[in-house]
């Protein structure tokens, strides 16, 4: 590892305190002028590292920067096959990840970035990614004799693990609305794409790229104009950690759910987070939308539907629209 990445990682787990350049020297076995030019490199990259003389460097406990050393130190054995990359920017990281999919690279490997140019969502729509606010990460899985008619649920999953981590970090009530986006009261903050591959000799899902887009905070200058009415943020103002410490409950919340035996649970939970539920809905379907009213969801996390002629319809992936 680096002097800088060695820097980092005991700064982020002794964020706040105090050490001299002789005492971060010797406990990282490298020079003082090493310490020295780590600790220029972190504040090159936004990292607020105050020097006090007769008292030495400290990393400010506001710091919120994205990094492998700040997500890890929150990590929970669940994640022991999580490898993570961060970029600081990247067109999507689903993109990227794939690339990494198609060379091999193993279950668990989690691309983090802090900016997405090209960053997508779902029916071919584009995914706001501005730089610094959000986290946009993917996340590999290869799931073994998995029928791809079994897919949809890595999202209802990915749902549910979205609100526990918005929860425990925010405070805040997290719901979902079918299938795949997460709200704070009437906002969107999160979404998911789930995509894959199918190896068609076994018939099986060869891989699964799980991305998930959390607005952390507001972006500056706000949002564009065409998503103001629909899309918040987890938090308003700055909080320490914040990125760290919601990209890494996302994925302990995600693999418990994952490597446990509690699907039943699962769909229950994703059930109770709904916030469709009884609602006036549009589905939105490539001939046109239909109205109905959202009845069910099931053990599948099927979206029960009733039209207005009576009808009723188990929906497995789609879209939909509340009408207010
Ligand atoms: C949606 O709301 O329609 C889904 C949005 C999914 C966004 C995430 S951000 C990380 C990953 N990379 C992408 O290009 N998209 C997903």
């Amino acid at each position: 590892m680096r002097t800088r990445e060695k820097l980092l990682d005991f700064f982020e787990k002794n964020k706040g305190a105090y050490f001299s350049g002789e005492e971060l020297a010797a406990r990282l076995s490298v020079s003082r002028t090493a310490v020295w030019k780590a600790v220029n490199s972190l504040r090159k990259d936004g990292y607020e590292i105050d020097a006090v003389p007769n008292k030495g460097y400290c990393l400010s406990a506001d710091t919120d920067i994205l990094s492998s050393q700040g997500v890890e130190k929150y990590l929970e054995p669940v994640c022991a096959s999580i490898e993570m990359e961060i970029l600081p920017a990247v067109g999507s990281t689903n993109d990227y990840l794939r690339e990494k999919a198609l060379k091999g690279q193993k279950e668990g490997f989690t691309v983090l970035a802090g900016e997405q140019t090209g960053g997508r969502g779902r029916t071919g729509r584009s995914f706001y990614s501005p730089a610094d606010t959000g986290i946009y990460m993917s996340l590999l899985l290869r799931p073994e004799n998995c029928s791809p008619a079994v897919a949809v649920k890595f999202t209802t999953m990915a749902a549910v693990a979205a609100c526990r981590a918005i929860e425990k970090v925010s405070q805040k009530k997290a719901q979902i609305k079918w299938v795949n986006d997460v709200y704070i009261e009437d906002k969107k903050v999160c979404g998911i794409l789930t995509e894959g591959a199918v190896s068609l000799e076994k018939g099986s899902l060869e891989y699964v790229i799980l991305g998930v887009g959390i607005n952390v905070y507001p972006p500056r200058g706000g949002f564009p104009r065409e998503l103001e009415e629909t899309a918040g943020a987890v938090f308003q103002e700055k909080k320490s950690d914040g990125k760290n410490r919601l990209a890494a409950g996302f994925l302990n919340a995600f693999m418990e759910l994952y490597r446990g035996k509690t699907e039943q649970d699962h769909a229950r939970e994703y059930r109770d987070r709904s916030l469709v539920l009884g609602k006036d809905i549009q589905v939105l379907l490539p001939e046109g939308s239909r109205k109905a009213k959202a009845v069910d969801i099931d053990q599948d996390c099927r979206l029960e539907v009733e039209y207005e002629d009576g009808s009723r319809e188990k929906l497995a992936a789609g879209e939909i629209r509340i009408l207010i």
